[in-house]
């Protein structure tokens, strides 16, 4: 990626460009050379899970998975969507994405991230160099729980199988949670982001590293936390092997 062409991007997500002395240099090919010195996972952990998974999909291949959530009435959030929103992408995704829930736009069309907060995780994406379409990208919740309200915890105990059978067919290389209620589902945990961030967790039983970061929505209203997610960003470049991403 050229690097006049970063610089728009990262402008585009709001950071300055004095901070490009943080740039990861990423050659013509779009391949990304990281420095790894000064970004150490510090811990690989995780917590117990406190809740059972209730329904098992793991025989389940996309197109059977993908059927059983287009016709899933396990909670109550079924009698208000307009379309179930599966997830979006690579299948075969080095990273995958993982938000809180379809809003409005989304609810709409059954794509995740269509709106403005996936207007902005797309410009975070070609900041370092992932187009959207070589990302895999789904959500907690399949459903939007109306007026946008958090997501309930029989509401996120009853997608949690579609998600972790998704999570086993991508077999990404990280997993990025996007925002609170994603990292504390992934996580079964109630620590707050901030003190999530800047390390690698893991979600129970899969052996998939997870990197938690700010929702994109958050960064909207809260411009001045960029800066923090592009510190997250970059170490999502120092965890996932080099290779062409564009
Ligand atoms: N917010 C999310 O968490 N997911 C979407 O798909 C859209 C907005």
């Amino acid at each position: 990626m050229q690097e006049s062409t970063r610089q728009q991007y990262l402008q585009a997500m709001g950071i300055q460009l004095w901070e490009s002395r943080w740039l990861p240099e990423i050659d013509e090919a779009g391949s990304v050379a990281v420095k790894t010195g000064d970004i150490e996972p510090e811990s690989l952990m995780g917590e117990e899970p406190v809740v059972d998974i209730k329904h098992d999909y793991s025989g389940l291949g996309w197109s059977e998975l993908q059927s059983k959530v287009e016709s899933c009435e396990n909670c109550h959030l079924h009698e208000s969507r307009i379309y179930p929103v599966f997830g979006a992408g690579d299948q075969n995704a080095k990273v995958m994405l993982i938000g809180e829930a379809p809003g409005a736009e989304e609810d709409r069309q059954g794509e995740p991230f269509i709106g403005q907060a996936g207007q902005l995780l797309n410009q975070m994406l070609l900041a370092i160099g992932f187009k959207r379409e070589h990302v895999y990208i789904t959500n907690i919740l399949k459903c939007r729980p109306p007026n946008n309200r958090d997501p309930e915890t029989k509401e996120i105990n009853s997608c949690e199988s579609y998600l972790h059978r998704q999570i086993t067919l991508v077999a990404p290389e990280l997993v990025v949670a996007l925002g609170r209620v994603a990292a504390q589902s992934l996580l079964k945990s109630s620590t707050k982001l901030g003190d999530l961030r800047g390390q690698l967790h893991q979600v129970q039983g899969l052996s998939i590293p997870v990197l938690v970061t700010y929702h994109p929505a958050y960064l909207l209203k809260n411009p001045l936390e960029k800066r923090k997610a592009w510190e997250d960003l970059k170490f999502v470049l120092a965890n996932v092997s080099k290779g062409k991403n564009e």
